[in-house]
């Protein structure tokens, strides 16, 4: 890739989802991205021939802007947008600005779906984390993959916030059509200064990866008419 995401370089169990999909659907499924950012993942997995739809509410990581970074650095960031057409993967991927939890479900469907560390955003702590789970799972056609990885509590602060949450919780929200494949969790580990965390800090973050019961008849390999 000739562009960077200003979160390059932050921790991810994003291979393990990869490589799921790699296993479970097809090679030019599709696959939606909430939170998408400015296109860590959402630029991967359009390189790598999958179809994506980047779900994303916040203006400035899609369009660019300035921005300040650890250090006092101010500096022009390049948005999603401008980093697919850059990277001529803009035909692959259907971008919807909108905050994922305003107004009805969104209708879409998709064969996955993937978020990195976005539901513990303060700007979701006002609907209970179940809906944003329940809205991620009902885009998901029947054989498709879910996957999250998300903060865990580290401060007191956190424990306070059902938002921050662990693999043995989020697995409630996995029973009836759903089979939970893999959970994973860090020890606390110290990541470097980044956008929007101006200094070194501590973390802990657990991964969910879950695969939707088939219909019959895509589990005898014909095709949902
Ligand atoms: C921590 S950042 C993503 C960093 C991650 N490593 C990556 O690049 O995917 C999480 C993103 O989720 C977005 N987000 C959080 N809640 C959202 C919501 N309700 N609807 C849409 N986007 C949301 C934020 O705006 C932010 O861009």
């Amino acid at each position: 890739m000739q562009t960077q995401s200003l979160w390059e370089h932050t921790l991810t169990f994003f291979p393990q989802f990869l490589a799921t999909l790699k296993e479970r659907v097809a090679p030019d499924a599709t696959v939606a991205v909430v939170g998408a950012s400015d296109g860590k993942f959402v630029l991967p997995l359009a390189a790598a021939g999958y179809r994506v739809i980047a779900i994303e509410r916040d203006a400035l990581v899609l369009h660019g802007g300035e921005i300040s970074l650890p250090g006092d650095n101010h500096t022009h960031a390049r948005g999603l947008i401008d980093r697919l057409k850059l990277e001529e993967l803009y035909d692959k991927v259907r971008v919807v600005e909108e905050d994922f939890l305003q107004g009805d479900p969104l209708n879409i469907s998709c064969d996955a779906i993937w978020t990195s560390c976005s539901w513990h955003y303060s700007a979701n702590h006002h609907r209970p984390l179940a809906e944003f789970v329940d809205r991620m799972q009902r885009l998901v056609r029947p054989g498709g993959v879910f996957g999250a990885e998300f903060m865990m509590p580290v401060e007191k602060r956190h424990h306070l916030v059902e938002h921050y949450t662990s693999p043995e919780r989020l697995r409630h929200h996995f029973i009836g059509d759903w089979d939970v494949l893999l959970t994973l969790r860090t020890n606390e580990f110290t990541e470097r200064a980044h956008i929007g965390q101006p200094q070194d800090h501590t973390h802990r973050m657990g991964l969910l990866l879950a695969a939707r019961t088939p219909t019959l008849s895509r589990a005898l390999g014909k095709k949902d008419s």
